[in-house]
């Protein structure tokens, strides 16, 4: 069986894509996947009978199975491969929560509304669709304002000017009430990350109270976007696979030598502040740690390993980048942030963020909740450290300074703990208020103790990869839409990954006579007992059904005919190639996971 993450450099994979695909074209246009999804069952606008209600897509039959399969091969990869725990939490959350999450204050992103009809538009998207600005989410508000003003942008709803117009913040979250009443606020969150964060106590116990360990959530997230757009790119509520990877940040790495070799196509925030603006680099995770283009080595661990992931997907290398956050941009959590970017009908899609969370969160929800949030690392051996201490002796102390006297103790103590050589004469001198107070040593209690510490609390780091499920998958989709020509017709398909692919085989009788159909419907049901995803399909011609099955990216055909009645053997055909080849019935089972499992299909 090959690894299908076996590393390839990432140049080469995309000229092997090319190649398989020949005489065929990739990119197309945006209204072209849009109009198959929903054509050909795989997602559309919810609601429409009742007028629709922008920003929610339903996923039909195509891509709810595309959607399983894309989570299940996220699963294998960012949970099994890698040992980690898998979590379910709820989507209502308590504001508590939020609010020391710091999401309450600042998940905001920038309104404008235009003063004639009313329509709100994200203000930084205006910026960047009216002028050559890239990111202008690192913008503050007011210089939103002015570039707004500057370049005479206009509503794009009514064609007002916007110039006048204040650009404020607006928080995403969708606030509800959690019971009756409104005495209990309650917000669908707008990540799974918060839920693996609050729930830490109890999962560092799950984890032996042992670091490293991860915790990796695929659920829906929430947010009240001020403009959604582009289909499932920007909606309201949308599928997140997140991983939060707890780490000790003294002495845990990651198992770099993994990935060192990877080759990665990097966009870093000195190339986009630069002159060679828009120019990615192709470096391995080893050469780009080596230089200090990433700083952090586990973000660059799941880097490289997400880097093998997207290709193992589908996801087109020549138009895959990761993307540096410039430092405005970062999060309000974040210390480090690298996004994997895909180029869909000509721009760049944020599809993944690859966040340093640093000890943000643990520490936020420390000092908020009555939890610890700390993780006690066991010493190799108990550590005897001397402790210096006080113990004042207040009769002395209290009629000498009065109502001073306890911050004069207090100052002892900070002193004692500073710099211990300051005992060692007969007084001792302190500042309290600007005032130098003496104390005679005696009477301060001073002693150096020796302790035995068998270890100490930490709190961990986070890194955080976080999938936006329905990005990658409309990029998986868009990446694999050919057209060529076949037999003098022309055809469309999706070149699918096999384990991503809805349907994983099409059975067709030739005809429905003679006994083919109940032939071809039995083969259908052991290739099921099998636990393969079949379709059966008789109406129409087989050109008709292979095309049908080609378009929601079937890999493989299966034909039974007259020859199948006799000789006991099926026409097997290949989507990409068109290639066919005969099996024996009985060995089909065996032959399909075969090529599932990556033998080539002309052996
Ligand atoms: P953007 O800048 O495009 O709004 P973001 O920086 O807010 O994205 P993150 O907060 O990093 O996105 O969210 C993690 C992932 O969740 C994104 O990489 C993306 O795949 C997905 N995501 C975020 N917002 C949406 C949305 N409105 N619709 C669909 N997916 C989303
Ligand atoms: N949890 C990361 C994000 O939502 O951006």
């Amino acid at each position: 069986m090959t690894d299908p993450d076996a590393p390839r450099d990432a140049a080469d994979g995309a000229k092997d894509d090319a190649e398989a695909a020949s005489g065929a074209s990739g990119a197309a246009d945006a209204g072209t996947v849009v109009e198959l999804a929903k054509r050909r069952g795989f997602f559309f606008p919810a609601n429409e009978a009742y007028g629709g209600t922008s920003g929610f897509y339903t996923y039909g039959p195509e891509g709810a199975a595309l959607k399983r399969n894309l989570e299940a091969a996220w699963r294998d990869r960012f949970v099994t491969r890698e040992g980690h725990m898998e979590i379910d939490s709820p989507t209502v959350t308590p504001e508590a929560v939020f609010e020391a999450s710091g999401h309450l204050d600042t998940f905001d992103d920038m309104i404008v509304e235009c003063p004639e009809c009313g329509a709100t538009h994200r203000a930084d998207h205006l910026v960047e669709d009216n002028t050559d600005i890239e990111e202008a989410e690192s913008l503050d508000t007011e210089r939103v304002a002015d570039l707004i003003a500057e370049h005479a942008i206009a509503c794009p709803s009514c064609g007002t000017a916007l110039a006048d117009e204040s650009v404020d913040a607006f928080n995403l979250m969708f606030e509800t009430n959690i019971g009756p009443g409104s005495s209990s606020p309650g917000y669908l969150r707008p990540e799974t990350a918060q839920g693996m964060f609050v729930e830490f106590p109890r999962l560092a116990e799950y984890a032996r109270n042992q670091l490293p360990f991860g915790v990796a959530q695929i659920g829906r997230g929430y947010r009240n976007e001020i403009s959604p757009r582009r289909s499932l790119i920007r909606v309201r509520e949308f599928t997140m696979a997140e991983l939060e990877h707890f780490v000790d940040p003294e002495s845990d790495e990651p198992p770099i030598e993994r990935v060192e070799d990877v080759s990665v196509p990097l966009y870093s925030a000195a190339t986009q502040d630069g002159e060679d603006d828009g120019d990615v680099t192709w470096t391995t995770i080893g050469e780009a740690l080596a230089d200090g283009t990433i700083t952090s080595e586990w973000v660059a661990y799941y880097l490289g390993i997400a880097r093998k992931w997207y290709d193992r997907m589908g996801v087109d290398m020549d138009r895959f980048r990761y993307r540096q956050h410039l430092p405005g941009e970062l999060s309000h959590y974040a210390s480090d942030c690298w996004d994997a970017e895909a180029e869909i009908d000509g721009n760049w899609i944020e599809i993944t963020g690859f966040a340093d969370r640093g000890a943000y969160d643990l520490s936020k929800h420390d000092t908020y909740s009555d939890e610890d949030y700390s993780v006690f690392k066991a010493y190799d051996e108990p550590r005897t450290t001397e402790r210096p201490s006080i113990d004042p002796d207040m009769s002395v102390l209290g009629p000498e300074f009065g109502g001073a006297a306890g911050d004069v103790a207090d100052e002892l103590a900070a002193l004692a703990a500073r710099d211990p050589s300051a005992f060692e004469g007969s007084e001792v001198a302190v500042e309290v208020d600007g005032e130098t107070h003496t104390v005679p040593t005696e009477a301060t209690g001073f002693a150096v103790r020796e302790e035995t510490e068998t270890g100490e609390h930490v709190t961990p780091n986070v890194i955080e990869p976080a999938f936006g499920i329905g990005r990658v998958l409309y990029t998986v989709l868009d990446h694999a839409y050919r057209e060529d020509e076949v037999e003098g017709e022309s055809r469309s398909y999706l070149a699918l990954p096999d384990e991503l692919a809805p349907t994983f085989v099409g059975v067709f009788p030739l005809m429905d006579k003679d006994g083919l159909g109940e032939r071809a419907r039995a083969v259908a049901a052991d290739l099921r007992e099998a636990g393969l995803a079949v379709t059966y399909d008789d109406s129409g011609n087989i050109g008709r059904r292979y095309r049908r099955q080609d378009e929601v990216g079937t890999p493989y055909c299966v034909t039974v005919d007259y020859e199948s009645l006799e000789e006991g053997t099926v026409t097997v055909r290949e989507r990409d190639s068109t290639a066919q080849k005969r099996v024996a019935i009985e060995e089909l089972p065996s032959r399909l996971a075969a090529f599932r499992a990556g033998e080539p299909f002309d052996t």
